[in-house]
């Protein structure tokens, strides 16, 4: 028998005395510290209360006259949850279907041994948008890559006649691709790596964008190279993007050797770029792809896996599966988060609002290029870079942003990652521009 009583809702939510909505943001602090795995450093002194609208986020934070207690103040999102927000936050579309469909439709969880109705709806939507031949859906984003890394490998024996135990996958320095075993095995961030080893056997990292690095490993050991298996666009590198003639050139190169390309769209798909899938800026198409985060449309997490029938026509039962893998409200929620990114044209609306962020980024630089080194973009996955300098400080910024109504997060050091939603308005561009300009400018 336990003695935990929980009861209320919102604010009122009080777990064994302990009401939600008296808790100030130092409270909620000590809490993760005691109760929390310790594994973030969110932003200090500010608590998510609510979403507004699809790029504001009303904030707790704390009243400046009496310690305990909290005020209230929207903020701009300038991050929508690393891109798991394409389409706004609430967005009526998706929050219709998915409401309608658990009280008027009525079919929340089956497993995958028996079929449910939607599973058509979502490999139907899935092969429509990626315009591949297959779908294996997920639950969480680092899945994908966990899938495409087993994917290769199948394929790479079955397929390709690398010797059993010997097939090498290859990846990019700088990468990111979650944090399960895999993923931190294909990473060189010792953060992630540090006494998690031994690492999956079997991996290679080259430079990204170093198309001579890769094309001698592909020489030295492509009989044995399953496939590279990389983001399109580096995002939590500091949203690295590659020369324009590199994902062609790379396409080409794995043709010659037999070598699968699988790319990680997580983060960079469902029209962050400005493309759908960030690939198709490039003119390429790869074997395999990934994708997570907006692919639930913000609502629900749902990632996939979609390829080619050669590859994907490796699985056989038993040897993949999820139980909410597809389950029939995060298909809806997937079905739905595609139906706004071609009904609300998302990638061209990237284009636009990333145009106009860019462009506020070069007037910033220009303004200051003591402080600003570089500025990076595809669309609205954005960075500025600051000289490597103590005092030109990536937290500080975050801070300070948090500190003018906006919220957006460092990647490293020196580099301030913006990726609002692709709803975002033009004024909340500008609003977000200026923001960044006064805390620079203070620096
Ligand atoms: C490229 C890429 N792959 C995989 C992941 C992992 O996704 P998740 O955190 O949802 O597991 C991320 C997350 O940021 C990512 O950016």
């Amino acid at each position: 028998m336990s003695n935990l009583k929980i009861t209320g809702f919102g604010d009122e939510l009080t777990i064994n005395g302990t009401r939600i909505g008296d808790l100030s943001p130092a409270d909620h602090e000590k809490i993760e510290l005691e109760n929390g795995g310790r594994n973030y450093s969110p932003l200090e002194n500010v608590v998510v209360s609510h979403v507004q609208d699809s790029s504001t986020l009303i904030c707790r934070k704390p009243d400046p006259d009496n310690i305990k207690a909290y005020i209230e103040e929207e903020v701009l999102d300038g991050l929508c949850c690393y891109s798991a927000v394409n389409q706004g936050q609430l967005n009526q579309t998706i929050v219709d279907a998915v409401v309608k469909h658990l009280t008027e439709e009525k079919l929340p969880t089956v497993p995958r041994s028996i079929r449910h109705k939607y599973m058509s709806g979502l490999l139907l939507a899935v092969t429509g948008i990626t315009e591949m031949d297959r779908v294996v859906p997920k639950v969480a984003g680092v899945e994908a890559p966990e899938l495409l890394f087993k994917l290769s490998r199948r394929w790479g024996y079955q397929k390709k006649g690398i010797p059993q135990g010997e097939a090498i996958i290859v990846g990019a320095k700088g990468n990111f691709h979650g944090r399960t075993m895999t993923a931190i095995s294909l990473s060189d961030d010792p953060d992630s790596r540090t006494d998690f080893g031994p690492f999956v056997p079997g991996i290679e990292l080259v430079p990204f964008n170093d198309y001579e690095a890769l094309k001698s490993l592909f020489e030295e050991k492509g009989d044995r190279i399953a496939s590279y298996l990389v983001e399109p666009i580096q995002g939590e590198a500091g949203v690295i993007v590659p020369d324009d003639d590199y994902w062609q050139k790379v396409s080409t190169l794995c043709k010659e050797h037999n070598i699968l390309l699988a790319m990680d769209e997580v983060q960079t798909g469902f029209g962050r770029t400005g493309a759908n899938f960030a690939h198709q800026l490039f003119g390429v198409k790869p074997d395999i792809m990934g994708c997570g985060k907006a692919a639930g449309g913000g609502i629900l997490p749902v990632s996939f896996v979609a390829g080619s029938d050669e590859v994907i026509g490796t699985l056989t039962p038993g040897s993949e599966g999820s139980t909410f893998g597809g389950y029939p409200l995060g298909a809806v929620a997937s079905i739905y988060a595609i139906k706004v990114l071609v009904d609300e044209k998302l990638a061209e609306k990237a284009r636009v609002r990333g145009a106009q962020l860019m462009n506020h980024f070069e007037d910033i630089m220009n303004e200051f290029p003591d402080k600003i080194k570089e500025i990076r973009g595809k669309g609205l996955l954005t960075a500025f870079e600051m000289h490597d300098e103590p005092l030109l400080d990536g937290h500080t910024v975050s801070v300070n942003l948090m500190n003018n109504g906006v919220y957006a997060k460092e990647t490293h050091h020196s580099t301030v990652r913006l990726a609002p939603a692709l709803t975002i308005d033009a004024w909340q561009i500008d609003n977000i521009a200026e923001a960044i300009r006064e805390v620079i400018r203070d620096l």
